[in-house]
């Protein structure tokens, strides 16, 4: 369950750091500042998730087969901006409902992960937050 998390998490980093150079990510430098500040959380949750799962005894795994599914970034570049934030706003909840998941699959029976599901929950919220923002701006 962690490596699905990091998976996710990996393909933020790549989806944030991408639009943060993106035509209007550097034309707008609000819009290029807030992306690359979501890119620098995201790589922040890629770091928490693999040292959890290392400290639990398992191998992250950074190359994970279902890289390029779930969220992937490869048609992104190709849409205008409002669809592309509109893409974000929806990945992020979609990631908010996995983290609300996860935690409650690990509540009774591992509070440390528990502990930074919770923080990178309310990162993930700020971000659906942040998205709403710059979509009706
Ligand atoms: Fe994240
Ligand atoms: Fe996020």
């Amino acid at each position: 369950m962690l490596q699905t998390a990091l998976t996710i998490e990996i393909v933020c980093v790549w989806r944030y750091t991408m639009m943060s150079v993106s035509d209007r990510g550097l034309r707008d430098e609000r819009v290029g500042f807030e992306f690359q500040e979501q890119a620098n959380d995201e790589r922040r949750h890629t770091r928490m998730v693999a040292e959890r799962i290392e400290q639990l005894g398992g191998t992250p795994n950074f190359r994970p087969h279902g890289l390029m599914s779930p969220l992937a970034v490869e048609h992104v570049s190709s849409l205008d901006f409002d669809d592309m934030i509109a893409e974000n706003l929806a990945a992020e909840r979609s990631v908010v409902e996995y983290y609300n998941d996860l935690i409650n699959h690990f509540r009774m029976s591992d509070p440390l992960t528990t502990a930074m599901l919770e923080t990178i929950l309310q990162d993930e919220e700020d971000h659906a937050t942040d998205m709403q923002d710059l979509l009706t701006s």
